[in-house]
């Protein structure tokens, strides 16, 4: 099959808002006195907001309502739109923006896959909304990555099937939810992380159209 299509996740990808969840995560569990570092932040990425904070709560998850489950997810996100009012076009990743357009230029079609609620938030404020045909949120699907159904959702936005399209993730669930939609998948990161990717790169850094195309066919 031709590739027609691109989807692109957003956070680590396009912009590193992962700082941003983990100060906002950080300041809930704070709050409540609840164990949380870096290396747990790890394990939140690319996973939806009610997911993160099950893993945060682990095996305490069953001590809370879900009115106060539902009061601690509010509360995070609070923090995070409060955090993410600084991000500026300069938040893009380097060379994303770059990639994007020569995509666009090469007749691609470009779609969002993010698990992100905040994501067009995030696009507006990044200044590259109009570079997207189509934009797969939080808000797009019940089932959150490593589910195929974001995934699924953009690329029959973009009148695409599956495997006519790429999906560049920098999350394990994410490349998973790739490869259970039956998409092509570029993983940005280490091995260890997006090892099971069809072709990796460290980053979107120098990367250009040709790169992408090169490798997808070994
Ligand atoms: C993903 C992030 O893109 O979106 C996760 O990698 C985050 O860390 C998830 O939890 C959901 O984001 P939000 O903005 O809907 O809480
Ligand atoms: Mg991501």
């Amino acid at each position: 099959m031709t590739i027609h299509g691109f989807i692109f996740d957003l956070d680590g990808v396009i912009t590193d808002t992962a700082e941003y969840h983990f100060r906002a995560w950080k300041k809930l569990a704070e709050e409540n006195g609840w164990a949380f570092d870096r290396r747990e932040n790890e394990k939140l990425r690319g996973v939806a907001r009610r997911e993160s904070l099950m893993l945060i709560l682990g095996e305490h998850a069953s001590e809370y309502s879900e009115a106060q489950i539902q009061e601690f997810m509010a509360r995070k996100n609070t923090y995070y739109l409060q955090f993410i009012q600084e991000i500026t076009p300069r938040d893009i990743l380097p060379d994303a923006k770059e990639l994007l357009a020569e995509l666009r230029a090469a007749h691609f079609k470009i779609a969002l896959g993010s698990a992100s609620k905040n994501a067009r938030q995030v696009l507006q404020s990044l200044g590259i909304e109009n570079l997207f045909d189509a934009i797969a949120d939080g808000n797009s699907v019940e089932r959150q990555k490593p589910a195929p159904d974001l995934f699924l959702f953009a690329a029959k936005e973009l009148h695409l099937a599956p495997n006519e399209c790429v999906v560049v993730e920098d999350a394990e669930a994410g490349i998973e939810a790739a490869k259970a939609g039956g998409f092509l998948t570029i993983g940005l990161g280490p091995p260890e992380r997006v090892g099971q990717a069809d072709a990796i790169f460290p980053s979107l850094e120098g990367v250009h159209v040709a790169d992408l195309l090169n490798a997808l066919k070994q």
